[in-house]
């Protein structure tokens, strides 16, 4: 079986993450949505590294919920598997079945990783898994401000994890496009699940709302993630 999981904030809204659009999500929330651009940095990068501090602590006291494991059973059962998140909590990678894990190769986040720290203007680079500074960090390589390694309002996506994606899209049809807990507010969030599917592969949307995917959706579950994706990934590892 070749499959394709794309997940949303949604995934993780069973886990205690907030999602973006929804009810109390982030974007709605005093001024979220400003903070997240590059001009925010510009002006404020204190106040910006304060917010996305407060991110992480908050995925660093998560756990990964039934959903984010019944992915990992997914991959280990699947000939060949994509993991394309919008998410740039680590719950994917927390997660685990059977002692397994998605590999690096598996998972593509597509809007970046709230636990990197990168500089504003080389290639310097770090992970901030455990610990938090506090300030502006500087870049050890050339001295300016350091960043979240997220993807801001107006910036492009990175290129790398567009052509993995593209790849896995474009190499063959998909038997399966299991898509979890995203409003699919991206274009290229539809694009990619219409075209690894294909004209005969399945779209299974797992949304307790309508989405702009749904109406390309082959199948459609109404169901938190956690209840509905353990159990759809029973079904697709019993019937392909
Ligand atoms: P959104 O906040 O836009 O959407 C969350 C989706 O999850 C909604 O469609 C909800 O109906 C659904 N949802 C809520 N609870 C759920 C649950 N328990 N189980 C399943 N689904 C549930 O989040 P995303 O679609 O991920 O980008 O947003 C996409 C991108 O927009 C984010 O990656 C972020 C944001 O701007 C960047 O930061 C670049």
């Amino acid at each position: 079986m070749r499959v394709l999981v794309i997940t949303g904030a949604g995934i993780s809204a069973e886990s205690g993450i907030p999602t973006f659009r929804g009810a109390g999500g982030l974007w709605r929330t005093f001024n979220a949505a400003a903070l997240a651009t590059p001009e925010a940095f510009q002006n404020d990068p204190e106040t910006v590294w304060t917010w996305y501090r407060e991110r992480r602590a908050g995925v660093r006291t998560a756990v990964p919920n039934a959903a984010h494991n019944a992915i990992v059973k997914l991959a280990s059962h699947a000939r060949e598997f994509l993991l394309l998140t919008q998410n740039v909590d680590d719950l994917h990678s927390r997660a685990r079945w059977n002692g397994s894990s998605v590999t690096p190769d598996q998972l593509v986040q597509i809007h970046g990783d709230l636990f990197v720290t990168r500089c504003s203007r080389c290639t310097c680079s770090r992970r901030d898994e455990n610990g938090d500074g506090t300030g502006v960090p500087a870049c050890p390589c050339c001295g300016a401000p350091m960043r979240p390694g997220v993807v801001w309002f107006g910036e492009g996506l990175d290129p790398h994890s567009v052509a993995r994606a593209e790849r896995f899209v474009g190499d063959a049809r998909a038997d399966a496009v299991l898509v979890a807990g995203t409003t699919a507010a991206f274009p290229y969030i539809i694009d990619w699940a219409r075209r690894a599917a294909g004209s005969s592969g399945r779209i299974i949307e797992i949304n307790p709302d309508e989405t702009q995917l749904s109406r390309f959706a082959t199948t459609v579950i109404r169901e938190p993630a956690a209840i509905a994706v353990p159990r759809i990934v029973d079904d697709l590892i019993a019937n392909g």
